[in-house]
């Protein structure tokens, strides 16, 4: 038995003044759509932008639902809606935004894996955009980056 050690690469900006123009935009857009989420369950609001090869954007905000395992993801809401219209188009960033933490905002593992799916299909990469925590912006290149390991049923 060996153990092997595996690495990603993050980049961090001191705050959104340090972000790119476009960019610190669509964040902006991302902390809008955070505003419209429906979560009286959790109180905890979400909120994303993803933005496609084409120039279209698309926003998604949590959405929950008192069964609880029925509400979805504001990422997943995003990815999905853009999909829908525009199937077979790659997605170049997504901007993540949630009430303030203090902490890293992170999109979960479903999220990541539900953003995994289109990455292989369009065979390049999404920038993922996320609160670093006490203002930092984080910005990994590729979903990959964050989902070492991921379920796929090819080889
Ligand atoms: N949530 C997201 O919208 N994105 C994530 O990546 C993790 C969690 C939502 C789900 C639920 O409405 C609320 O945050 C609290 O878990």
């Amino acid at each position: 038995m060996k153990k092997l050690k595996y690495e990603f690469s993050v980049n961090e900006f001191e705050s959104i003044a340090d972000v790119p123009e476009k960019d610190a935009d669509f964040i902006e857009m991302a902390e809008k759509a955070q505003e419209k989420a429906y979560a009286p369950y959790s109180n905890f609001k979400v909120g994303a932008v993803v933005v496609l090869a084409n120039g279209s954007v698309y926003t998604g905000n949590n959405q929950e639902n008192a069964a609880y395992p029925d509400g979805l993801c504001a990422e997943r809401v995003a990815i999905f809606k853009a999909s829908a219209d525009n199937p077979g188009v790659a997605m170049q960033s997504v901007y993540i935004t949630c009430t303030e933490t203090g902490g890293i905002c992170a999109p979960c593992g479903s999220c990541r894996q539900a953003l995994m799916e289109y990455e292989n299909k369009q065979g390049s990469p999404i920038q993922v955009w996320i609160p670093g925590g006490n203002g930092k912006i984080l910005m990994v290149e590729a979903v990959k980056d964050i989902l070492p390991f991921p379920f796929s049923l090819k080889k």
